[in-house]
């Protein structure tokens, strides 16, 4: 199959991550409250190693988390994607659907129209039969996002995140789903 290496929702544009989306994405990486629900903040370091991980995903997977332009501005304000999951839990195998944005651009709508383009290409492109998205049980935000774009939680799916220690307050994580047939529906809403 073909890579997904660029999308474009009405107010964004989706591509693949340039050397000079760095400063923008480090400082996004290095802000407490964008990683409240994160074991830490991420050094430049990591930052650096994180972008290069997602490039290794794309060339993999033909799919990943792209990097968000703004059209308007032409600014790099975070990534929304698709990720094959990277560990063992009741749900896996799994794709899951994942955001991360500057703070100067939350409450905008960019994250869920992201999502909805992400979800899109998921279904309809890479033919998937069910997409989960899951987050630290105390991030209602992004919780809001996977609500916005039509995912289903069912309680008993909630997991502890297996790369958090046992005592970590973090690591109950909540866990959400669509799979293709809800999706089509949502479309004819
Ligand atoms: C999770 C995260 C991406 C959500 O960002 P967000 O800005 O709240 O989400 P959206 O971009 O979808 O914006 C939705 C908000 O914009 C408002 N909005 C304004 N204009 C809008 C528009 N044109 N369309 C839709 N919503 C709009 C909505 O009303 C909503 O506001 P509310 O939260 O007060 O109800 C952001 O908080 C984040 O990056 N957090 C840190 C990283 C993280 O935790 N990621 C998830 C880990 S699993």
């Amino acid at each position: 199959m073909e890579p997904i290496l660029e999308l474009q929702s009405a107010r964004l544009l989706m591509r693949q991550w340039q050397d000079e989306d760095l400063p923008a994405f480090a400082a996004m990486c290095a802000d407490p409250q964008v990683m409240r629900y994160f074991p830490a903040p991420l050094t430049r370091l990591e930052s650096a190693a994180l972008i290069g991980r997602v490039r290794g995903h794309f060339a993999e997977h033909g799919f990943g988390l792209w990097a968000l332009e703004r059209k308007d501005t032409g600014e790099f304000i975070g990534f929304t994607g698709l990720g094959v999951v990277g560990f063992d839990a009741p749900f896996t195998p799994a794709v899951e659907i994942g955001w991360r944005l500057a703070k100067e651009h939350w409450g905008l709508g960019y994250a869920s129209e992201a999502a909805w383009t992400a979800l899109r290409a998921g279904f309809d492109q890479l033919k998937l039969e069910e997409i989960v998205s899951f987050t630290a049980g105390q991030n209602a935000q992004s919780e809001k996002v996977m609500q916005a774009i039509g995912m289903h939680h069912d309680p008993q799916d909630d997991f502890d995140h297996p790369r958090l220690a046992l005592d970590h307050p973090l690591r109950r994580h909540v866990l959400y789903r669509i799979s293709r047939e809800q999706w089509l529906q949502t479309l004819h809403e």
